[in-house]
């Protein structure tokens, strides 16, 4: 492939996203964690320092998808009490001069949700709320009744999951090319509504890596699966060959394993998660239950069967 850094170039020239995030984001060594955890190498991808505030995953997706728009818009979107994707949002179109109006369901409640949860009182113009996931299309729709008179709607998927949004996080696989002196064996992330890790396995198929990047599914797998991630990173693919950027076709290789990470249901703590969020604590790490604890627990287990050297994708920023 052409160089990962004017790849990038030419898609921000193409796309025109806006600037929300410090880029790059760090790649940390975490030697001491390594040895704790028996594997040659761990390296943490430090997206929580994306911005601040409004850190996180999020931010990547989100300067695509609130670029070019007029000030006073009105954003839309959904996902759980304690989702940071809604926080991002509201946060990041706050910052541009838009409001937010977000349809939530009720989610576990735990520290960190409900920090999020406050966050996003302060910051949304509105929230509409579901008593579950099952009824969250319902509280959309008001969502997006409510949010008529206040300006120019515009809606976002839940999660930020769009082709925009994973041209993002395309540029933050490709990142770190220049961060790494070789490619690792695997990129571990939290997989919940697919946007980060099809970016990311398209920029590990995009640079040519052998590299396997795991997405542990921490929400149902209606939402978080292989063939919607393939689908996402397909259409990212599509639109940036509208563009004339071309990388490599996806249909002989796409490199990403989805594991089981869900326990109980989503934003539902288990076992697993709080051992690994104990164990990154104690080595600094924050870790959140509804994603990182959970992905991160994965690390702990592939540990001890072969893997050696991993990048570990840190998305959740307190807030
Ligand atoms: C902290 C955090 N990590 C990981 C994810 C998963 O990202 P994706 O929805 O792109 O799969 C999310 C999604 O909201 C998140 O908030």
């Amino acid at each position: 492939m052409s160089d990962p850094a004017l790849l990038s170039e030419k898609i921000r020239a193409a796309l025109a996203p806006c600037r929300l995030g410090e880029w790059p984001t760090p790649l940390e060594p975490a030697p001491a964690l390594a040895a704790a955890l028996g594997v040659a190498g761990l390296w943490l991808k430090r997206e929580d320092r994306a911005a601040t505030p409004g850190g996180g995953n999020k931010v990547r997706g989100l300067e695509f998808l609130l670029a070019g728009v007029p000030s006073g818009a009105v954003f839309v979107t959904a996902g759980g009490t304690g989702s940071t994707h809604c926080l991002c949002t509201a946060v990041h179109a706050g910052a541009l001069g838009h409001r937010t109006v977000l349809a939530q369901f009720r989610q576990p409640d735990t520290v960190e949700s409900r920090a999020v949860a406050a966050a996003c009182a302060r910051r949304a113009a509105l929230i509409v709320h579901a008593p579950g996931p099952a009824t969250l299309p319902l509280a959309v729709l008001s969502a997006w009744r409510h949010a008529g008179p206040l300006g120019a709607r515009r809606w976002i998927p839940g999660g930020g999951a769009h082709p925009r949004a994973v041209v993002g996080q395309f540029l933050a696989g490709l990142e770190l090319a220049s961060q790494v002196a070789e490619p690792p064996d695997s990129i571990v992330l939290p997989l919940g509504t697919g946007g980060t890790a099809a970016g990311v396995a398209l920029a590990v198929v995009a640079l040519g890596w052998p590299t396997r990047v795991v997405g542990v599914r921490v929400a149902p797998a209606v939402v978080a699966n292989r063939a919607r991630t393939w689908w996402l990173a397909y259409r990212a693919g599509r639109l940036l060959a509208a563009r004339g950027i071309r990388i490599p076709h996806l249909a002989s290789r796409f490199p990403l394993s989805v594991v089981d990470g869900l326990g109980g249901g989503y934003g539902h703590p288990t076992p697993e998660g709080e051992a690994a969020g104990r164990l990154a604590s104690e080595h600094g790490l924050t870790l959140d239950p509804t994603y990182g604890a959970k992905a991160f627990a994965h690390v702990m287990q592939r540990a001890t069967r072969n893997v050696q050297r991993v990048v570990f994708w840190h998305t959740f920023a307190v807030p």
